[in-house]
């Protein structure tokens, strides 16, 4: 069984609701790392973009969450949903494949490091 890590990052306002989406949607842990970002506005709050001006780079919160790779497509819907206004910076998903987990009190490997 394949796992997957689902990297969200977005903006602190949206941290609460997004956590508690996704512990209701059986995720059985995260990571949240406080980073600086921008993305294609280069941190411009509006559409004025400006080709030569520098990046600014925003704090945002960065969430990984490791999964089944059979519920990537499930949970990318369900951060989607919590995150969409449809406005700027409303944050990005990457999704990679992973080789291995492991819980180290226990040993348990991949799908089992995941879950009781
Ligand atoms: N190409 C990228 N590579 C790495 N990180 C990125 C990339 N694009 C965005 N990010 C990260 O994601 C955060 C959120 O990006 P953001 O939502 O502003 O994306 P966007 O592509 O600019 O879309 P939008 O036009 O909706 O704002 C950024 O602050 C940055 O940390
Ligand atoms: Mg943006």
């Amino acid at each position: 069984m394949s796992l997957s890590k689902i990297e969200i990052i977005t903006n602190m306002s949206k941290l609460t609701k997004l956590k508690k989406a996704l512990s209701d949607a059986g995720v059985t842990g995260m990571t949240v790392i406080q980073v600086l970002g921008c993305g294609i506005e280069k941190g411009a709050f509006e559409y004025a973009l400006d080709e030569n001006e520098e990046m600014e780079l925003l704090p945002k919160q960065q969430i990984n969450l490791v999964v089944k790779t059979e519920d990537v497509p499930r949970i990318v819907e369900l951060v989607k949903q919590e995150l969409y206004t449809g406005h700027i910076g409303d944050g990005k998903i990457f999704v990679y494949k992973i080789d291995n987990a492991i819980r180290v009190r226990t040993g348990d490997e991949g799908l089992d490091a995941l879950s009781h």
